[in-house]
């Protein structure tokens, strides 16, 4: 919070008590405040940031000691925010919070921006055709809500979005190979180096990522697939990346391409198992290739020591 006060970048706080400290820190500062508009949405239990059961935003219940807390610091409220989660291909709920987030903007005067947050999903399961995010339809729906608030309040304070997922995921695939197959008791595994440590979005939230089986100089058909199980080299039976998926027969040798990992990837990749992370090729509009990360090195694990 001290770093950003001192440079003067827009803080958002989470709760009364980090209003609290933002007081003590800056008192007669501009922040503003996360708002949890009581509804959530998203893929997984753990990215739905809004509503009851989750650690996010100061309730509706709540905003009364905002306006205590800011008279006791000389604050001011510059805007409010929220996010109510990661992942939604229909955006009802998204709209729910947007209405809620604007009544209770109501009670604040004069505010700069109003930020109602990411999620938009992206069709994670294209190879069975599914359909994307229908953002015409959004904003049809989303522009009468906001005109009508605009009416109200009698101005427009800057309306912000925060589209993380939905601008980058599609933008990346991982590579990497197949090192050896087994069936075990009736289960046949694929086995990669794609550890949970690349990806762990799947071990993670049981989230779905088509996968491609290729070789190189002979294109492997989809016409005859049968269940396989997916998994990395880490010591983790919940090392998969899917379950008894129907996939072509993969050989030892073979590239495993993990489609849509460009949200929630590499950012969340780790070391974990003392595996050095993968590198990162840029794939230009021309087709030309640049390395932009390089391949971790065992020497990189052990330089903080
Ligand atoms: C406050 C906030 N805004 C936006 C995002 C982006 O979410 P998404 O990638 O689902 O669009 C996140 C993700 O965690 C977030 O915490």
């Amino acid at each position: 919070m001290q770093y950003a006060i001192d440079r003067n970048i827009m803080t958002s706080c989470d709760s009364l008590s980090q209003l609290e400290q933002y007081g003590e820190l800056n008192p007669g500062g501009k922040c503003a405040v996360r708002i949890n508009p009581g509804v959530g949405a998203g893929h997984h239990e753990k990215v739905v940031t809004g509503g009851k059961k989750t650690k996010f935003g100061i309730s509706e219940s709540d905003i009364d000691e905002i306006f205590k807390i800011c008279d006791k610091y000389n604050l001011t409220i510059a805007g409010i925010n929220q996010h109510i989660g990661s992942l939604f291909m229909e955006p009802t709920p998204y709209l729910d919070a947007v209405a809620n987030l604007l009544r209770i903007a109501k009670r604040f005067d004069n505010l700069e921006f109003i930020d109602f947050g990411g999620g938009y999903g992206i069709p994670y399961h294209k190879l069975d055709d599914e359909k994307e995010y229908d953002m015409a339809d959004f904003k049809k729906r989303l522009e009468p809500i906001i005109d009508s608030f605009v009416a109200d309040y009698g101005k427009a304070p800057l309306f912000k979005s925060e589209p993380g997922r939905y601008c980058v995921a599609e933008g990346s695939v991982i590579l990497g190979r197949v090192h050896a197959t087994k069936d075990n008791s009736g289960h046949h595994f694929i086995g990669t180096d794609v550890g949970m440590n690349v990806l762990v979005r799947p071990s993670m939230y049981d989230s779905w990522h088509d996968i491609e089986i290729l070789r190189v100089g002979k294109p492997v058909s989809r016409k005859e697939l049968a269940p396989a199980n997916v998994c990395g080299n880490i010591c983790e039976s919940g090392d998969l990346l899917c379950k008894d998926r129907p996939l072509p027969k993969a050989e030892k040798g073979d590239l495993v391409c993990v489609l849509d990992t460009g949200a929630y990837g590499y950012s969340m990749c780790s070391t974990y198992n003392s595996r050095p992370r993968p590198a990162e090729v840029l794939v230009k509009s021309d087709g030309s290739l640049q390395l932009i990360r390089k391949r971790e090195t065992y020497e990189d694990l052990l330089k903080l020591m």
